[in-house]
């Protein structure tokens, strides 16, 4: 068995997958001690504004600590506090959606933190950046894990990776990347219930963005779409993706979101057309497409055969079909929940798992 290790968390976050996370790792606390002698603590929470410093690591009163504790921060002072206290085995965790957090992450890496990400910025940002943070990440000896930047909780960039890394050739990558949308096509395409009401039950449901545009408009496919290329070394930026919104021109960003509700019934005639003309075994999906050969990458409305691995998708679920000379002429197939607070900050956890397991 090997010594006892301590890894050092600060937590970047603490919305709906930074406090699921600090409530998984309590949970799992013991057993990690007991079956891998590895000790998680998290010295440092912090939200856009406020950090909360104990050097024990928090506790279970965590939040009444940090609404009563926390101070405001800059990221300076989260190094030099790391410093003076001698933490080793450090990670820096972004649970947050921000951009210029990212701005951080060399500086943490130069700093001696490894980093694990919900947060899919970093990876979409100019190929420049993308680059960058690799080439500092090596120098520094120090590694970045991002799983839940693409199908959430579920194994897509590790199975990526790994298929790439052991030399399978990858000729393809199609699926159902967004949650909110698969669950958008899946109820239409079994209902006769109109396009804007499952839209709006979608919202109910939490299920899309406070801005159901945001889905729609496929831009957050789109990203998951270049996170997946990236993989393979396609040195492609986000402005070369092909990308079908599915938001109607005279309702895009120069309407206001009210008057994007109160005109949602505009989007109700045009998908009706749509269904229509679909064959019986045939139906509606908005997938991402990354077909390798052709250095193409899509974002799209396809009609599909209902009996297929897209075509059977049910709830929110996604799905990635992956294409490899391998695999031959079926795909290597992930489904599952692809959102969602809890398989995400799971997914979290388990990257700080793998991480620590690597570090000494
Ligand atoms: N929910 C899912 O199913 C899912 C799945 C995969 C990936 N993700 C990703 O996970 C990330 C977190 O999502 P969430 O749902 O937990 O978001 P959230 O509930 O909105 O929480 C975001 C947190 O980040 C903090 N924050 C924002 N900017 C910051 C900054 N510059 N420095 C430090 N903290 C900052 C916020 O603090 P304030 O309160 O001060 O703003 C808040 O605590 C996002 O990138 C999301 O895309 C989510």
């Amino acid at each position: 068995m090997s010594n006892n290790k301590t890894v050092h968390l600060v937590l970047f976050g603490i919305g709906q997958i930074g406090s699921t996370l600090i409530n998984q790792i309590e949970a799992v606390r013991l057993r990690l001690q007991q079956d891998q002698n590895l000790q998680l603590k998290i010295p440092i929470i912090a939200n856009s504004k406020l950090a909360f410093f104990d050097k024990d690591g928090i506790s279970g009163t965590w939040e009444t600590d940090f609404d009563t504790f926390s101070v405001p921060y800059k990221i300076d002072e989260i190094i030099s506090y790391v410093n003076q206290h001698k933490f080793e085995n450090l990670i820096a965790i972004d649970a947050t959606a921000s951009v210029t957090f990212t701005n951080n992450y060399i500086p943490l890496i130069e700093n001696g933190f490894h980093i694990v990400s919900a947060n899919k910025v970093a990876n979409t940002l100019r190929y420049e950046f993308y680059q960058a943070l690799r080439v500092a990440l090596k120098k520094n000896n120090k590694s970045f894990l991002y799983e839940t930047n693409v199908g959430a909780g579920l194994p897509v960039i590790e199975t990526v990776k790994n298929l790439y890394n052991s030399g399978d050739q990858i000729n393809r990558i199609r699926g159902v990347f967004s949650g909110s949308l698969s669950y958008i096509f899946n109820t239409f395409s079994n209902a006769d219930v109109p396009f804007s009401k499952i839209i709006n039950d979608a919202s109910n449901l939490g299920l899309t963005e406070p801005d159901a545009r945001e889905d729609l408009s496929g831009n957050d496919v789109a990203r998951k779409l270049l996170i997946l290329a990236r993989e393979l070394n396609i040195k492609t930026e986000f402005q070369d993706i092909v990308i079908e919104s599915l938001v109607p021109k005279q309702l895009n960003g120069k309407t206001t979101l009210h008057q994007f509700k109160s005109r949602s019934k505009e989007l109700d005639a045009p998908f009706v057309k749509l269904k229509t003309a679909l064959e019986t075994n045939q139906v509606l999906r908005y997938v991402g497409d990354l077909d390798v050969a052709k250095n193409k990458l899509e974002v799209k409305l396809i009609s599909e055969d209902r009996n297929s691995a897209l075509g059977q998708l049910k709830g929110a679920d996604s799905v990635f079909e992956i294409f490899t000379k391998s695999y031959g002429e079926q795909p290597l197939v992930i489904q599952g929940a692809g959102a969602g607070k809890h398989v995400t900050a799971r997914g979290v956890l388990s990257d700080v798992i793998k991480l620590s397991s690597l570090i000494n």
